[in-house]
């Protein structure tokens, strides 16, 4: 049976934590996170449990990645259901502050990509990754972590934190974790708890394409164009997926590739109700 882990409520507190664990020699693995937790953070756990002496998991519904219109008041939360989990998992410390904690009165400082955020889902979410980087920037700092642990589902943002703890010197290891995905091939995500049935088997539409671009380049295509007007297509198909964007992309850089080259990443976001989903797969020419 796993000790309940210590929760943590405040950025003074957790600091204070950190110091302490640093001081005995421990390393710190964060898994940064919003809550609502599932099979994919419970992997983000156990991957930061095998890079850290302790974890810490941080829980906090961030208002500033989110703009006025999107889903942040109703945005899924279960804070017992989560600690239960972490209990199990055998997490040490969970930090779950406060908004005010986070965000007091007088706050000012904002951390901005610029190139990386300008592509992908930064063109319908524009200020999204501005919200993103500075709550990391802050949750780094806070949690004094050595290495932090993010999910490649969200592979523009691990690319953004990485490139930010590079540029700023950060002195934190980013790890990037692969998706995981449910038997029907959904990758994990808190807002899947949005779909009906009906708005979930419509949803498969979305891995089911990326997986038949992937293996398309796999077997030797890999003019970008073609790949994306099929994938279109396909997904134009599907009555109740609306799909954002879809674009192949350097990995790396995330700007836009003419052809596949021996490495690229293809990624999509589609809405399908009312529930927007992205995916994404990374790409291995023959
Ligand atoms: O990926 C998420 O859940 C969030 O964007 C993160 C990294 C916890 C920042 O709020």
């Amino acid at each position: 049976m796993n000790r309940k882990p210590r929760v943590i409520r405040c950025p003074e507190q957790m600091h204070a934590w950190a110091k302490k664990a640093r001081a005995a020699g421990k390393r710190i693995a964060l898994v940064p996170t919003m809550g609502f937790l599932h099979r994919g953070h419970d992997v983000l756990m156990q991957q930061a449990q095998t890079v850290g002496d302790v974890t810490v998991a941080s829980i906090f519904v961030n208002p500033s990645q989110f703009a006025p219109h999107e889903d942040l008041a109703s945005y899924p939360r279960d804070l017992d259901a989560d600690l239960a989990r972490l209990t199990l998992l055998g997490v040490d410390a969970v930090f779950a502050p406060s908004v005010a904690s986070m965000y007091p009165e007088g706050f000012d400082h904002y951390v901005t990509p610029t190139a990386l955020a300008q592509t992908l889902c930064g063109k319908s979410r524009p200020q999204h990754f501005r919200g993103v980087c500075t709550v990391v920037a802050m949750l780094l700092r806070m949690t004094l972590c050595h290495v932090a642990v993010f999910g490649r589902k969200d592979y523009q943002q691990w690319r953004i934190v990485q490139r930010m703890v590079r540029d700023l010197w950060l002195d934190v290891e980013i790890v990037g974790v692969p998706t995981v995905r449910d038997a029907d091939g959904l990758a994990l995500s808190s807002r899947n708890s949005y779909l009906s049935a009906k708005q979930r088997l419509a949803a498969q539409i979305l891995p089911r394409t990326l997986n038949d671009l992937a293996c398309a380049v796999a077997d030797g295509a890999c003019d970008s164009a073609t790949l994306l007007q099929h994938a279109r297509e396909t997904i134009a198909r599907e009555p109740q997926a609306c799909l954002e964007y879809i674009a192949i992309v350097d990995p790396t850089s995330l700007q836009p590739v003419t052809q596949v080259g021996l490495q690229g990443l293809c990624a999509a976001a589609v809405v399908v109700g009312k529930t927007r989903l992205i995916d994404n797969c990374e790409l291995r020419s023959a």
